[in-house]
């Protein structure tokens, strides 16, 4: 059976990516181990490292994306908990054999290799989570 390992990031979507960083590595100290655009998801992402996990915030670099539509919705805030696990494909299928709404029934994969998926906040009380194997 696929295991999930770790939390492996929380993940905060954004309007102003140098406001919320004001907050998240000025006031709280956090080092920006990362902060890029990425194409696909039409998201400028900052990752900000914590001992095994880390802290995401994601801002909408297009009106069309699924994220701005998010923050038109319901503004800035939560936006998903990535759980990482050790075989995501066998995990996708677990979930969809036992009837959980999955967003991605295959899983993308990321520059860097990494294979995610997100399923349905339907299904997760309301939370949007995202699998991740690296
Ligand atoms: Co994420």
């Amino acid at each position: 059976m696929p295991r999930i390992k770790a939390i492996n990031h929380i993940a905060v979507v954004v309007d102003d990516m140098e406001k919320s960083l004001a907050f998240w590595r000025d006031a709280l100290g956090i080092e920006v181990h990362e902060l890029h655009d990425v194409p696909v998801e039409k998201s400028q992402v900052a990752f900000l490292p914590l001992a095994g996990s880390e802290v995401e915030l994601v801002r909408p670099t297009s009106e069309d994306s699924g994220i701005a539509k998010y923050l038109a919705k319901r503004g800035p805030g939560m936006h998903h908990i990535c759980l990482e696990v050790d075989d995501i494909s066998a995990m996708l299928a677990r979930l969809k054999s036992m009837g959980i709404r999955l967003i991605n029934e295959e899983p993308r994969t990321t520059a860097d290799g990494r294979k995610y998926a997100f399923v349905h906040p339907e299904s997760t009380s309301g939370v949007l989570v995202e699998l991740v194997q690296i």
